[in-house]
């Protein structure tokens, strides 16, 4: 129709069974050997898609990447109990409640 609004919900997205096997599950080896999942244009799109994709999308790949590399080279991190921690959607994604961890020198 024309002039309808169009809104497009990463969050469902990123969980539907159309799109994903177990789609709750934390499961990063389902992006094994793919160079950068986050900007392929799939059913995947953290950095939205498209003409309008975020512009820092390799910026922030690299600094995440950098930055847990180099606390992980010099820390080990664990968590200081087992109680899950679930994605809660808001504008940006947040975790279910703030986690406690231990961080100790290597
Ligand atoms: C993990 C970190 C980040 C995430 C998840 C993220 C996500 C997003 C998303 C979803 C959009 C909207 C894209 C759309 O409209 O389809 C966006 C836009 C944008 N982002 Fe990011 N972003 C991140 C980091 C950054 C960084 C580090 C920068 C700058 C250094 C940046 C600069 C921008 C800009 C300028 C836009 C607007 C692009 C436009 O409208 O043409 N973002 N980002």
């Amino acid at each position: 129709m024309p002039g309808a609004r169009v809104w497009i919900s990463p969050w469902i997205i990123h969980r539907h069974r159309g799109y994903w096997q177990a789609p709750d599950a934390f499961m990063p080896e389902r992006f094994e050997n793919q160079a950068s999942p986050w900007t392929s244009g799939g059913p995947f799109m953290p950095f939205g898609l498209g003409p309008r994709i975020c512009i820092g999308a390799a910026f922030a790949m690299a600094e995440a990447q950098i930055l847990l590399a180099s606390l992980l080279k010099a820390y080990s991190i664990s968590r200081l109990d087992q109680r899950p921690v679930l994605p809660v959607g808001g504008i940006t994604t947040m975790p279910s409640y703030q986690a406690r961890f231990r961080i100790e020198a290597r």
